[in-house]
């Protein structure tokens, strides 16, 4: 597979053509941002560590049936990936309060659901993603109401999938964003990435932060948090 022209570059990863027209190229770096861009910085080594986690997790959740972009990891820090169009939500599912959540409806950081909640962003930096429902969504053609069906049965389903592999790891999964994307066909595939990035993710014992709220609220051992998820990964997987 012959890497082309770059066509984008996000805020942690760029994407590449390449010499197949239904194919990308992921490359993953080691910047970091938080609050919209608004805070920069770099964490040495999360491009590697995220772009295994990322495709070890996807290769997990389609064998669970869960359709995926991923293809092949080719090398520590890129990936193939079906080229899809993303469909413009941040769908984020929770199943302890914390961040976003506990500041908006006061509710303490740590406060265990009856049952998961799910909610979605409009994914526009401009607008700083505001929070969006589905009638929004729908009547925007951002997705179909089917689509936004087929969204919310894989978005639970991979919480069950990860929540108790990450309980394997003697992690907690407290909550996470996914983004999907149509294939051509207008299939629905998990696309982006499942990484310490996009997920929260608590130490069972202690209840340490093991994810990217180390880098947002400058708790130090960022390095040390995303080392740590991928050794208990690479041990249960
Ligand atoms: P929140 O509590 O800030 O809304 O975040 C919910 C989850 O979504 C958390 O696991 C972090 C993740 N997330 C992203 O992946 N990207 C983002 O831009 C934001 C704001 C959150």
């Amino acid at each position: 597979m012959t890497k082309k022209e770059q066509l984008y570059e996000g805020k942690a990863k760029k994407v590449f053509a390449t010499d197949a027209p239904e194919l990308l190229i992921v490359s993953y770096k080691d910047d970091a941002t938080a609050f919209n861009g608004l805070k920069k910085g770099t964490i040495v080594g999360k491009g590697v560590i995220n772009n295994r986690m990322s495709n070890l997790l996807m290769q997990k959740l389609e064998k669970a049936g869960i359709p995926t972009h991923f293809v092949e990891e080719l090398s520590e820090r890129e990936t193939l990936v079906k080229k899809v169009s993303i469909i413009p939500l941040e769908v984020i599912i929770r199943n302890i309060a914390a961040g976003s959540f506990s500041k908006r409806y006061g509710v303490d950081e740590g406060f265990v659901f009856e049952t998961p909640t799910i909610e979605f962003s409009y994914k526009n930096d401009e607008l700083g993603d505001p929070l969006m429902n589905e009638y929004h969504a729908i009547a925007m053609k951002l997705a179909t109401q089917e689509e936004i069906e087929t969204i919310k049965k894989y978005a639970f389903a991979i919480n069950e999938q990860l929540k108790a592999f990450w309980a394997e790891c003697g992690v907690i999964l407290v909550d996470f964003k996914l983004e999907f994307g149509k294939l051509l066909d207008g299939t629905i595939v998990l696309a982006d990435e499942i990484s310490p990035d996009t997920c929260r993710l608590w130490d069972r014992k202690t209840g340490e932060k093991l994810d990217k709220d180390r880098f947002r609220r400058d708790l130090g051992g960022v390095e040390d948090a995303y080392a740590e998820v991928m050794k208990r990964l690479n041990e249960h997987i």
